[in-house]
């Protein structure tokens, strides 16, 4: 049986009759734009990630551009970020008018290298913006002494890392404003686009409220120039059955990630790292090594799926050109594009599949140490 990235089917099927009653709610009801189920999901996801206030939005793209906007980012305004990333946490900087400014990886962990943010500090930098890639929390600790050192705004992009905590404290309860995407294939995903804005300052989430909803300060008053962008109550009411199992979900992600890594162990494969304080969701298991496109075909002709996150560093693609970098400033990011593959870690994988895969790569470098040498 093929091992794939994710299963959605299986995933619907455990919660049929749930996810069914909750959408027939939805339809009875009539309620459609921001009922009772984004109220509710809000203060549910809130409290679980350590947050006071959770504000529903139409992706998680939506989430960083309202955020960082909320923060008052503007048109000029720099932000420091990751090149290392998907392109919504870039696309979201230049949407509002402001400039990108990339800082390279830690390679052991992918995440932003908080010790090269205060090099790249100008009198126009506005924002940081580190994303918790593959689920791992970037160093908030070291980030936000720079924040505050420097008077500047810490947005967090937790798209892949709901739940994740660091030093004890929960994605939710970091920074300025943590945002999360319930895109299908996310640790938690709805059945269509969605996102949430996590924060514990008031006047952001009042902010983003507004913002949301076209920038509405009261019937038919408009404060600021807004967007259209709500999380909707068809997708609220699934991720609300969802969030039950979502502690269940990333204990078996959790599980899958200790098997890989105690089968991969001095391979010669980098296996992930998890920085102590850290706990990791698993949103992805990455390992890297140079061969990774070999392996890449060497486990799909074992029907064994995977997946590279992201094959092309955001400074070099041709729509952030304009900022001016070239290939070699950023050597981690690229390196980590060339090297990176993700393995299926999902928690409805079949008994025994990681085992299956570690194996299979076990015997790929066992095939390749033979050739290599003599
Ligand atoms: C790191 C990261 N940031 C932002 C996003 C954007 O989220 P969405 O697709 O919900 O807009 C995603 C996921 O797609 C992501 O993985």
């Amino acid at each position: 049986m093929r091992i794939q990235m994710a299963d959605l089917h299986a995933q619907y099927e455990a919660q049929k009759s749930e996810i069914d009653d909750a959408l027939k709610g939805v339809l009875e009801s009539c309620r459609f734009i921001l009922g009772p189920n984004v109220s509710l999901l809000e203060e549910e996801i809130a409290r679980e990630n350590q947050a006071r206030f959770g504000v529903g939005v139409a992706s998680g793209t939506d989430a960083i551009t309202l955020s960082l906007a909320a923060c008052g980012v503007g048109q000029g305004d720099e932000v420091i970020t990751t090149p290392f990333t998907f392109v919504a946490t870039t696309e979201s900087i230049s949407q509002l008018g402001a400039v990108p400014v990339y800082v390279d990886i830690d390679l052991d962990t992918f995440n932003l290298d908080a010790a090269l943010v205060e090099s790249r500090i100008t009198p126009r930098t506005k924002a940081i913006l580190p994303v918790h890639l593959y689920g791992q929390m970037a160093d908030m600790t070291a980030l936000q002494g720079v924040a505050d050192k420097h008077g500047l705004a810490l947005v967090a992009d937790g798209a892949q890392a709901i739940g994740a905590e660091h030093r004890g404290v929960s994605v939710g309860g970091w920074g300025s404003a943590t945002t999360l995407s319930f895109f299908p294939t996310k640790n938690l995903g709805a059945y269509g686009d969605g996102g949430m804005v996590l924060t514990n300052r008031e006047d952001i989430a009042d902010k983003i409220n507004s913002l949301r909803f076209h920038g509405s300060g009261g019937t038919y008053s408009y404060q600021d120039i807004g967007w259209c962008s709500r999380l909707d109550e068809i997708q609220a009411a699934v991720l609300r059955v969802k969030l039950r199992k979502l502690r269940d979900w990333t204990q078996a992600r959790q599980r899958h990630a200790q098997i890989y890594t105690s089968m991969l162990e001095g391979s010669g494969i980098h296996v992930p790292r998890v920085i102590e304080g850290n706990t990791h969701v698993w949103h992805q298991y990455t390992i890297r090594l140079e061969q990774r496109d070999s392996l890449k075909e060497f486990l799909k002709a074992r029907e064994m799926a995977s997946a590279v996150y992201y094959p092309g560093a955001l400074h070099l693609q041709p729509a952030y050109q304009r900022y001016g970098y070239r290939e070699g400033d950023l050597p981690n990011a690229e390196r980590a594009c060339r090297e990176v593959l993700s393995l299926p870690i999902h928690p409805d994988l079949p008994e025994g599949a990681v085992e299956r895969v570690s194996e299979a790569i076990l015997e790929f470098q066992k095939a390749g140490s033979s050739v290599k040498s003599p």
